[in-house]
């Protein structure tokens, strides 16, 4: 690390005069300022010490990081989580901006859309409408509040945000097809796989709300364990039966406007199972005592919880099965891709050789620029890498 580029060499002898009495000295090595860059400014002088911000920046981590460093993001430590930062920030969208009239009009028709589908439409308002809340709560107050390098802030500030957006596009999708919002408090409260999925994770993110010693390892594990349950488990896994229902129904031409949604919620959630598989690899690395055989094996069992709820819940959210909505085939799905969260922190599998019965999914995750629902005004302020493949389900 340097202060420097060769052109800002200049001795003392070189000092620039500016305005009046102004004028900018910088000095660079010589005897008695060794790793030090002195800048005097208006007979004021100020000494800039290599050494020690190194030391500063070698004091970066997860957790435990040095207390003075309170938002320096430079010189960035983990450039994995500013690059994700601006991948994010690329794909940003408003639900606002796609337009939901043709859901409407297939909402009210009695010959376009079944009950079935009209109720995979429910279940997934009423469960995402609790669930983007709850991770967005745990990402703030937990992991946010827990974590000490600025750049890692950054990021998860960004990812509660987009949690933000996707519980805006829940009130739009509700609003736009007149469903009374009583009904999803109803559905959260009544329906048993609903409750128990979202009780699956409050109950890992309370055990975090207090003040904890975070030297010490079994603390340090219970931060690892929020990390895998809410980006492997809950994110990664549980958001995917309902994901591949709703674009199975896309993919027949039902609701153009909510399988726009869910399609761009889904690239976002891509990126927020990346941001926290890479952040407990990183914890893990700098606190390697964690990482014990007990301490994966107890991983593993919650995944293995974590997909039981699911199949619980794709058997309330299909009790018709029709045309490309299978209650076999998602819960095969549920298998296969919890393995590939498994494998992705670099866990043993649940369900070793399960195939990933839906090939099609991972080509309507590859979101084209052509497919554009967008009104011009959206297409005109999204970035050309707005509409990239979402990184970690490119190969499902
Ligand atoms: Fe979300
Ligand atoms: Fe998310």
């Amino acid at each position: 690390m340097g202060f420097e580029s060769q052109e800002e060499r200049v001795t003392q002898e070189q000092s620039v005069e500016l305005s009046g009495s102004s004028s900018v000295a910088v000095a660079e090595g010589g005897e008695g300022v060794e790793g030090k860059k002195i800048i005097e400014v208006g007979g004021k002088r100020f000494v800039l010490d290599r050494k020690k911000a190194e030391e500063v920046f070698a004091a970066k981590k997860v957790i435990n990081g040095i207390d003075t460093m309170t938002f320096n993001l430079l010189p960035l430590k983990y450039q994995w989580a500013y690059d994700l930062y601006r991948n994010m920030k690329a794909n940003h969208w408003e639900p606002e901006d796609i337009p939901m009239n043709k859901d409407i009009e297939q909402w009210r028709s009695a010959e376009q859309l079944s009950d079935s589908d009209r109720w995979i439409i429910r279940m997934g308002i009423g469960y995402f409408s609790a669930a983007e809340g709850i991770v967005g709560d745990n990402i703030i107050h937990v992991i946010r509040e827990m974590v000490t390098a600025p750049e890692l802030k950054l990021v998860l500030g960004r990812h509660a945000h987009e949690e933000n957006i996707h519980a805006d596009s829940l009130l739009y999708m509700i609003s736009s097809l007149g469903i009374d919002p009583h009904e999803c408090e109803a559905m959260f409260v009544d329906v048993e796989s609903i409750g128990a999925k979202n009780e699956f994770v409050t109950r890992i993110s309370k055990d975090l709300r207090r003040d904890l010693d975070m030297t010490k390892t079994e603390n340090i594990q219970e931060l690892a364990k929020n990390m895998f349950v809410f980006g492997q488990c809950m994110e990664g896994t549980q958001f995917y039966g309902l994901f591949g229902m709703i674009l199975s129904l896309w993919r027949q031409n039902k609701f153009p406007g909510i399988g726009q949604m869910f399609s761009y919620t889904l690239r976002d959630e891509s990126n927020h199972i990346e941001l926290l598989r890479q952040l407990l690899m990183q914890l893990v690395e700098e606190n390697p005592e964690i990482w014990t055989n007990e301490f994966k094996d107890s991983l593993v069992d919650l995944m293995r919880t974590a997909v039981d709820l699911e199949k619980q819940f794709i058997d309330d959210c299909l009790p018709v099965e029709s045309v490309g909505l299978n209650r076999e085939d998602f819960k095969t799905y549920i298998d296969f891709i919890a393995d590939r969260r498994l494998e992705g922190v670099g866990l043993p599998l649940l369900n070793e050789g399960v195939k990933n019965p839906f090939p099609w999914l991972a080509e309507m995750m590859d979101i084209k620029k052509e497919q554009n629902f967008f009104e011009q005004r959206v297409t005109e302020y999204q970035k050309s890498s707005a509409l990239v493949k979402p990184q970690d389900d490119s190969d499902l």
